[in-house]
């Protein structure tokens, strides 16, 4: 078994190789001045089964491409299998169709990514479950929810939780984490009652004087969990922690986090935020790396891969 890192995620590919006890294949990555991807790697693939990890997070395209020509570059290489370990799967929103005449650019990258010779997807909370079904090959769409309840036992003592869906997207998650928890459930209701106007959170499910726990599987511009926590202590709630899997964060989010009414925000690092956040008391990072490396081992070994789940 052999792992090859992408640049999108060094902290993340140290961890997991510590983990499993193997050393990073050596390999060469760089741009040509025009920003074309170069790889080469050093050592010998054939007859290997080899994990890629990337994930496909900003900058999205530059990462996707590096992906593919890593892919390209195993199956010339003779690599006996290859698993693309992508533990944030950008493009992932785009999904289905919302318009005429819009593409669906999900199974699109799916395509490229089957297409370059990946012969397995390894991959972490899909926006939507379904995307699975985009890949002509054996995908594994693991959960950070047993990371995200472990921590959640161990730092919030209230015995009053509501786990919230912050929008009707989310509930599976949230009810799924609600169930581990045997907690109560919310969702809020997202709604622009005319053009223009600015949206209206409506609140289903009792929050008065409960400890609201958000979960969401990303946070991008923070609007969404932002316009949640309002609307959840404007009804009554003690206080709003959130647990999101992964941490898009652009433009003005982690601002906007830091003055929202969220007490506490856990994301993982599927992404790397190493740089964004630095001394940041109202973000914590917390670590997915022995659930894939785990994962890996077990794909590698040709194990269940389902007990990971619980
Ligand atoms: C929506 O379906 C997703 O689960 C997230 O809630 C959403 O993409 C977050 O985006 P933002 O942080 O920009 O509101």
């Amino acid at each position: 078994m052999k792992i090859l890192a992408g640049t999108s995620n060094s902290s993340l590919c140290n961890e997991i190789c510590k983990y499993l006890k193997v050393r990073p294949t050596e390999r060469m990555i760089t741009r040509f001045a025009d920003s074309e991807v170069y790889v080469e790697i050093k050592e010998n693939m054939r007859g290997n089964d080899v994990f890629v990890i990337q994930s496909t997070s900003y900058p999205a395209n530059d990462n996707i491409m590096e992906l593919l020509i890593c892919i390209d570059s195993l199956r010339r290489s003779s690599a006996k299998s290859i698993t693309a370990v992508i533990p944030y799967f950008g493009y992932a929103r785009q999904d289905r169709k919302v318009v005429p005449r819009s593409p669906i650019s999900a199974k699109l990258v799916a395509n490229l990514i089957v297409n370059a010779g990946a012969t397995r997807v390894l991959t972490m909370d899909l926006h939507a479950n379904q995307i699975q079904g985009f890949f002509d090959i054996p995908v594994d769409n693991l959960f950070a929810a047993p990371v995200l309840v472990k921590h959640i036992l161990k730092n919030i003592s209230s015995k009053n939780i509501v786990s919230v869906a912050p929008d009707v997207g989310g509930v599976e998650r949230a009810r799924a984490i609600g169930k581990r928890l045997n907690s109560g459930l919310a969702i809020i209701d997202k709604r622009r009652e005319k053009p223009g106007q600015s949206e209206v959170m409506n609140v289903i499910g009792n929050v008065k004087g409960k400890t609201c726990i958000i979960i969401d599987d990303l946070i991008d511009s923070g609007g969404t969990i932002c316009n949640a926590a309002e609307a959840l202590i404007k009804n009554g709630a003690k206080e709003v922690y959130c647990y999101v899997v992964h941490g898009v964060l652009t433009g003005k989010s982690i601002a906007n986090i830091n003055k929202s009414k969220i007490k506490k925000m856990i994301i993982t690092n599927t992404i790397d935020n190493t740089k964004k956040i630095i001394n940041n008391s109202k973000i914590e990072i917390i670590s997915i790396a022995p659930l894939i490396a785990e994962a890996i081992k077990r794909i590698s070994k040709s194990t269940s891969v389902s007990s990971l789940f619980n």
